[in-house]
């Protein structure tokens, strides 16, 4: 799949930062947002996924992003979040920063990781922005009126799911973070992004402006892919393990 070349660079990182967006949970069967079939073919974001939408019919946003949590929540990670995990665990310094609101990154067992687009397994609440962990996925049928919010278990206000979305600021402490890194790594990797939304976050410039190889995995190309030194044009399921060994236990 690659040069001797290529694979003694990838190798010998020391710094590695991995950049992930939905294309990654895809074969753990989450539709990513803009493929065909994506979760954008059948609804506009500004109906679901801005404040304007939850001001307008909070129910309908609420019903959605339960509908999603529990997608999420009943899946499980893939092949490609394994093989970054064991890159986590593997490499001496190590990020991976995410795009995604699901949580196989962690089910995986990544544990060096930020969430820029934050969590869909998180509620925030409206009076003081408390944010509460959710251990289970909650009931989207239970949502009929705004009576029926998630409330705040600290101040029994109601909540909001604790997401980015459009139009709303990245997490501060987080954004820094991922910045911070990726402007040292010198491997970045990018998988599983269109890089419509994320192109627009500088993450890949910072490292190549740093000197970092840039490999993209994606079986398309994306508005990334001018930066990469490197695409392999496979599912990420594919090509991860194939470039970061399997999985403890699968081999004989
Ligand atoms: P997109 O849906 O824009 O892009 C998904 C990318 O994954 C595409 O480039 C696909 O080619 C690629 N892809 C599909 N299957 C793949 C596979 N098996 N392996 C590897 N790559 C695959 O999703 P994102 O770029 O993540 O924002 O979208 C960015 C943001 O837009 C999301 O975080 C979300 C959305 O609106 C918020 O929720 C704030």
């Amino acid at each position: 799949m690659l040069s001797d070349e290529t694979r003694a660079r990838i190798e010998s990182a020391k710094k590695v930062c991995v950049f992930t967006g939905a294309g990654v949970s895809a074969e753990s069967g989450i539709p990513t947002f803009r493929d065909a079939g994506g979760l954008w073919e059948n609804h506009r974001p500004e109906d679901l996924v801005t404040i304007e939408a939850f001001e307008r019919d909070p129910v309908l946003v609420w019903r959605w992003h339960l509908w999603l949590q529990n997608l999420c929540h009943g899946s499980q990670p893939n092949a490609a979040h394994e093989a970054l995990a064991r890159l986590d665990s593997a490499s001496p310094e190590f990020l991976c920063i995410t795009q995604n609101i699901d949580d196989l990154h962690e089910r995986a067992g990544t544990n060096r990781i930020v969430k820029i687009h934050s969590d869909l397994m998180q509620i925030r609440c409206l009076a003081k922005d408390h944010v509460t962990q959710l251990t289970t996925a909650l009931d989207e049928h239970s949502i009929r009126s705004s009576d029926d919010f998630p409330k705040c278990p600290k101040c029994g206000s109601p909540c909001r799911p604790n997401v980015v979305w459009f139009g709303e600021m990245l997490p501060i402490e987080p954004l820094d973070r991922a910045r911070r890194f990726a402007s040292r790594c010198d491997l970045f990797i990018i998988v599983g992004t269109s890089g419509v939304v994320s192109g627009g976050y500088g993450f890949t410039e910072m490292a190549k402006h740093n000197g970092a190889f840039i490999l993209e995995i994606n079986p398309r190309k994306s508005e990334l892919t001018y930066l990469a030194d490197i695409s392999i044009r496979l599912p990420a399921a594919e090509a991860l393990p194939e470039l970061f060994g399997t999985i403890p236990g699968d081999q004989d």
